[in-house]
């Protein structure tokens, strides 16, 4: 998506550990018609894939995943990092390794807002060793539900996440693939 491609360039920060800052328009202030511009774009993207719900992991998927089950039309599942006082149980949780951050979390979904007739699209704002996403497919398993795609805001098409969601079959969108960075500068995947 070039108009996330050039802000990716125009504001995106490299920082040491290949991790691209990009809290000034995504993951912290947050750029509205940009995010409303994505939402459309994964829906275009999965439109005709009878998607009914989007499931996210909070706090940085939550945005994308509102806009795109805006335009799909489809209620948005955010799975939670920790359990509040009004989830308790009746929960599907699953581990969650956090590379970047080095702690794991249990991520929990309320039992209620899944069926086994549900068709759901994930989306989240990283790709990278897809931590997040296995976490979502592991409690789709366990629901008895059917993953019909993952979409991602931005994939590091370098590290492990990109071919697991390869390898599960499942297709994958990402709105910007970057294939390496270079001396500070982003490199983008080309297809
Ligand atoms: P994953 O995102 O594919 O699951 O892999 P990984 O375990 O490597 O990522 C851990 C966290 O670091 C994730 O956020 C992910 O979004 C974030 N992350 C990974 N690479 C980058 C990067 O290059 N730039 C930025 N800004 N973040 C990156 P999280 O722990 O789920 O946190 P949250 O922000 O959603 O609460």
């Amino acid at each position: 998506m070039k108009i996330l491609e050039d802000r990716i360039r125009q504001d995106g920060t490299v920082l040491p550990g290949n991790v691209l800052k990009v809290d000034n328009f995504l993951n912290h202030q947050i750029d509205p018609q940009l995010m409303d511009q994505m939402g459309a774009e994964f829906a275009r993207h999965f439109k005709d894939a009878g998607i009914t719900k989007v499931l996210t992991v909070e706090s940085s998927g939550i945005a994308p995943a509102v806009m795109a089950g805006l335009h799909l039309q489809v209620p948005v599942i955010f799975a939670r990092k920790h359990k509040s006082l009004t989830l308790q149980d009746n929960l599907y949780t699953a581990k969650v390794y956090s590379y970047t951050k080095q702690v794991n979390n249990d991520i929990s979904i309320d039992r209620r807002f899944l069926s086994p007739e549900d068709r759901v699209l994930i989306v989240d704002d990283f790709l990278a060793n897809g931590q997040a996403v296995q976490g979502l497919f592991d409690i789709a398993a366990t629901a008895g539900i059917t993953v019909a795609g993952v979409g991602v805001v931005i994939e590091k098409r370098f590290q492990k996440g990109h071919q697991m969601v390869v390898d599960a079959g499942v297709p994958l969108v990402a709105l910007a693939s970057i294939a390496s960075f270079a001396d500070g500068q982003v490199i983008f995947a080309q297809d």
